[in-house]
């Protein structure tokens, strides 16, 4: 679906050519502010300008010829773009997930989101890196759980549309992507076997594990040992010894446990979706035929989307209704010195993912085939020496410091970034898309502008905090 939109914008954009340099005549009342020939402070309906044109700041309807205003050709164009960035689709199957919709799991993984037992610690919980006040971030450079984490929290706002998990895709599921923090030295420090035997000895959790998925291995016979997990790059560790030392049933029963949790954590992550921002309204009037976009975007966030869609060409790469191609890219970021691991990107999640017990292709999946189709003979190949998933763009108000090593405390650093390119690009190279853009300080304030107006409105409060049972 995202490349088929994807190649919907590319076309479009063959239509930019800006510069007014014929005037056709008024129709009706001169309007103040206009762009696309939208009239978006105008009151009273103007006659639409001929196919070609588009109405300027004096009223008339002017000829659009070249790239450099920036304001595309209205008839097609503006509604097709906009129509590839907004609505927000249904929310995808998750064939791999037999209990994705299963409103038990929902509300099991909803309990399991905010449990603090699920840190041995009992500190780290999911919710203490994904704090719903911050779109379900953490707001540090890194992650910082039990250790610091190498990059930045992402978000689980709509992380279910995505088709890749992690800044890497080092997942091809949510379930898949559950189960890393959790025994993650750095995140929440736990262990498979003794998380199973943490929800074994919970008569609420256990009982509502066993409602959904039946009886739970007998956790508290002794041949189970205390803590352990596979540990396969750093094999002498007794938690790796512990693992071996467990019969081939004994793994594959705390595996399957752990899978179903991670499924219900799944299930529940699901129903966290954006609502509607402002750009959405505006897109739905405009589908509506109302050619002002019924007043929801000001004017400096039109031209941002002007620059956004053409000069800037962020949406080569920030396009479709996440703003993302669903692509890896390398932007070329310097080094951070707070960054002290190579964190080489795609390149080497590509291959890790055949590795992954979890994984769609994996032993606990409940559609291998599609999994298979999904990953299509993924390999690693070098172009995706630091390459990295193309972010979403919605909900970035609140989600500071940006990129996947928190690169920049700010938006405006951000575009600041992307107009100059003038950091040594750490490792890889930078793609060739991105050149630098020349604008002026009005245009990048024109350009976050209308970042901010993708904010979604506030996600359903009941998700915001524990169920109450
Ligand atoms: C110590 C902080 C920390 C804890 C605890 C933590 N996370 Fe995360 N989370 C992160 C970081 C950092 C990333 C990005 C990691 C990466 O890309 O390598 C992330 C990424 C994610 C993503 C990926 C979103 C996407 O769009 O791909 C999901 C989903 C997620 N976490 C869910 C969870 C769940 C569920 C738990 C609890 C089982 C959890 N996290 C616990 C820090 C944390
Ligand atoms: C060549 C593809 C490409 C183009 C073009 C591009 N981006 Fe990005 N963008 C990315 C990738 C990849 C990331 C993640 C980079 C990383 O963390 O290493 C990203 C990250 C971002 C982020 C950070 C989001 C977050 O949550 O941390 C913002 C904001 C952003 N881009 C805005 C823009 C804007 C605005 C433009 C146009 C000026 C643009 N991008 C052009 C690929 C691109």
């Amino acid at each position: 679906m995202a490349r088929t939109l994807e190649k919907a914008v590319g076309s479009t954009l063959a239509f930019f050519h800006g510069a007014v340099v014929r005037v056709f005549g008024p129709t009706q009342r001169p309007c103040v502010s206009m762009l696309f020939g939208i009239a978006a402070a105008c009151s009273g309906k103007q006659e639409p300008c001929p196919p070609g044109s588009i109405r300027a700041a004096d009223g008339l309807c002017h000829l659009n010829e070249s790239m450099d205003s920036g304001a595309p050709d209205l008839e097609d164009d503006l509604v097709s773009i906009t129509s590839s960035l907004s609505p927000l689709p249904a929310l995808p199957p998750s064939p791999t997930n037999a209990y994705a919709d299963d409103p038990a799991a929902i509300e099991f993984g909803h309990a399991l989101f905010y449990e603090p037992s699920l840190s041995p610690s009992g500190e780290f919980p999911c919710v203490s890196c994904h704090d719903p006040e911050i779109t379900f971030t953490d707001g540090n450079l890194t992650g910082e759980g039990n250790g610091v984490v190498a990059r930045n929290a992402l978000s689980i706002v709509d992380a279910e549309y995505y088709d890749w998990h992690l800044w890497d895709g080092g997942c091809d599921t949510i379930w898949c992507q559950a189960t890393i923090p959790i025994e993650a030295a750095a995140e929440m420090d736990a262990n498979r076997v003794e998380l199973a035997r943490t929800i074994y000895q919970n008569d609420t959790l256990r009982g509502d594990y066993e409602a959904i998925f039946g009886a739970m291995p007998p956790m508290d016979d002794p041949r189970f040992p205390e803590k352990a997990k596979p540990e396969p790059l750093t094999p002498d560790t007794p938690m790796h010894d512990a693992w071996e030392s467990m019969t081939d049933g004994d793994k594959d029963a705390v595996n399957r446990v752990f899978a179903n949790l991670a499924k219900s954590l799944e299930s529940f992550q699901r129903t966290i979706v954006s609502s509607p921002s402002r750009f959405d309204q505006f897109a739905e009037a405009i589908a509506g035929g109302d050619r002002s976009g019924g007043g929801h975007m000001t004017e400096a966030e039109l031209r941002g989307f002007a620059l956004y869609s053409g000069k800037a060409g962020c949406i080569q790469c920030h396009s479709g209704p996440f703003f993302t191609n669903q692509d890896f890219a390398n932007t070329g970021l310097g080094a951070r010195s707070w960054l002290d691991q190579i964190d080489t990107g795609r390149i080497e999640a590509a291959e890790d993912i055949y590795e992954n017990t979890f994984s769609g292709v994996g032993p606990y999946s409940d559609d291998v085939a599609y999994a298979e189709s999904f990953l299509d003979g993924l390999a690693s190949v070098d172009s995706q020496l630091g390459q990295f998933r193309v972010a979403t763009l919605r909900n970035l108000e609140k989600t500071a410091p940006y990129m996947h090593g928190g690169h920049f405390e700010t938006l405006a650093e951000v575009l600041s970034f992307y107009n100059e390119l003038d950091e040594d690009v750490f490792q890889g190279e930078r793609d060739p898309r991105l050149q630098p853009l020349g604008l002026s300080g009005d245009e990048l304030a024109d350009l976050e502008a209308f970042l901010l107006a993708l904010e979604g409105g506030p996600v359903d409060p009941a998700l915001t905090m524990p169920p109450s049972r």
